[in-house]
């Protein structure tokens, strides 16, 4: 059965390792170091923080699992893998379809994720060469509204991104990235924890805890919680294929479970850190935390600024977000590589082709901010939670439960059971509930 096919022209991960690697340096980006912390400051703080760790918990994780398993088991890419289980299954095999939209999606993403990460290229240029190190905080506030104004530097370093995005993919999976990211999400992991360390003695620490774990129900609308569902997929890769894409180059047979627990674990935790370095200096430099997409190239740089040693740092951060940043694009692409490869396209046309789309999209949203706004809100809020309840629904109901237990290879069976009712009930459910609720129709 599955388990003879190899993977696409027989590619797999060297060991289950560096596919957690892979699997964490995809979900591991722009969503912690950016996006998490400015979204808890939109939406105001704790409330919002726990929010989101429930729906990793309960929604996120569980559909994670399901993801490598198809990937896995179809040993192909998201739209194949999924119509060939399908009907294997008895099933439509329209439900590739799934996958076909998952490429759509990670396309949409690449056209404003790749802009922000052109900016943290831009900010490697500017701390190397110490362009904010003698600005106060509001002439770095400013300093970023230039870089805004000007279309032509983002369209630079938007379009070196998308270059470095195509070479790397192009080139293949296996070849580079399991090396790279065996070295750069450790240190991303230890400069982290260095700025932490920074923003405890030089920051407000306590009010930034308390802004990020005090919790105060009454500021979570609905709005709130779909963004706080909307970034557990995001942040997680989930509801588009990349994982799924990654999961189809998996070594061997080994349980999944632990090693989802593992990628989520270390995105959360990362999350958490990157929320720690941030607020701490937020506060003590007397910033709003709501301040939006800008509060990393403001808050950090200001932290550089006055910071012995922060040429330096500042450098090494903006070059590990750029890295972060790579090593997650290079997961938007793939699914739709490997899906155009498979139907006769040569990988470097593929790659080039699809990236090129997303470049086109990119400078749209850089000359519109509307463009680049609907984007990020259309695919993290409703593209990938309504990819993951199709894909929670998927193998929760229509792959049969032995064909399952068996492609998991979830040993423990109270393990199983409560995994499979999570993606049976809890999940649907719940991105449904949540749903309607951000919508009005559903109040509680
Ligand atoms: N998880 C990535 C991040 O947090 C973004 C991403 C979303 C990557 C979906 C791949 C697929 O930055």
């Amino acid at each position: 059965m599955s388990k003879a096919l190899t993977a696409p022209e027989g590619v797999t991960w060297k060991s289950r390792w560096t596919f957690i690697l892979a699997a964490t340096g995809s979900a591991v980006g722009l969503g912690n170091i950016w996006k998490f912390p400015y979204i808890t400051g939109e939406y105001g703080g704790g409330a919002f923080v726990l929010t989101y760790l429930a729906c990793i918990l309960m929604i996120g994780i569980p559909v994670m699992i399901a993801e490598v398993m198809i990937g896995r088991a179809g040993r192909s890419n998201p739209a194949d893998a999924m119509s060939r289980l399908a009907k294997e299954s008895k099933r439509s095999s329209y439900w590739g379809l799934v996958g076909v939209a998952g490429v759509l999606s990670g396309l949409m993403i690449m056209m404003f994720y790749s802009v922000v990460a052109g900016w943290a290229l831009d900010y490697v240029a500017q701390s190397a060469s110490g362009a904010y190190s003698d600005l106060d905080a509001e002439q770095i506030e400013s300093n970023f509204g230039q870089l805004l104004a000007s279309n032509g530097q983002q369209l630079l370093w938007h379009s070196v991104f998308c270059l470095l995005t195509a070479s790397v993919v192009a080139a293949g999976v296996t070849k580079g990235i399991g090396k790279a990211v065996d070295i750069l999400m450790p240190m991303l992991f230890v400069c982290l924890l260095l700025l932490v360390g920074y923003s405890a003695i030089n920051g407000d620490f306590a009010a930034g805890l308390h802004f990020m774990f005090d919790t105060d129900f009454s500021r979570l609308n609905g709005e709130a919680i779909l963004v706080a569902m909307g970034h557990a997929f995001f942040t997680l890769s989930l509801g588009m294929g990349a994982i799924m894409a990654y999961g189809a180059y998996f070594p061997g047979h080994s349980s999944i479970g632990k090693t989802v627990l593992t990628i989520a674990a270390l995105d959360t935790v990362i999350a958490l850190l990157a929320g720690m370095a941030m607020f701490p200096l937020v506060f003590a430099n007397d910033l709003v935390p709501g301040q939006g997409p800008g509060l990393m190239f403001v808050t950090l740089p200001i932290a550089f600024s006055n910071m012995s040693g922060g040429l330096f740092f500042g450098t090494l951060f903006f070059t590990l977000v750029s890295i972060a940043a790579l090593s997650s694009s290079i997961s938007l692409i793939e699914p739709g590589v490997a899906w155009l490869e498979r139907h006769g396209f040569n990988r470097p046309l593929a790659t080039f082709g699809l990236a090129g789309t997303a470049w086109l999209g990119g400078i749209a949203s850089i000359h519109y901010e509307a463009v680049f706004n609907a984007l990020d809100y259309l695919t993290a809020n409703v593209m990938l939670p309504l990819g993951g309840l199709l894909i929670a629904i998927f193998v929760g109901w229509q792959m049969p439960a032995p064909r399952v237990l068996d492609e998991t290879g979830i040993v423990s069976s109270r393990v199983f059971s409560a995994w499979r009712f999570l993606l049976r009930y809890i999940a649907p459910l719940g991105i449904i509930a949540v749903f309607l609720h951000s919508l009005g129709l559903l109040t509680w």
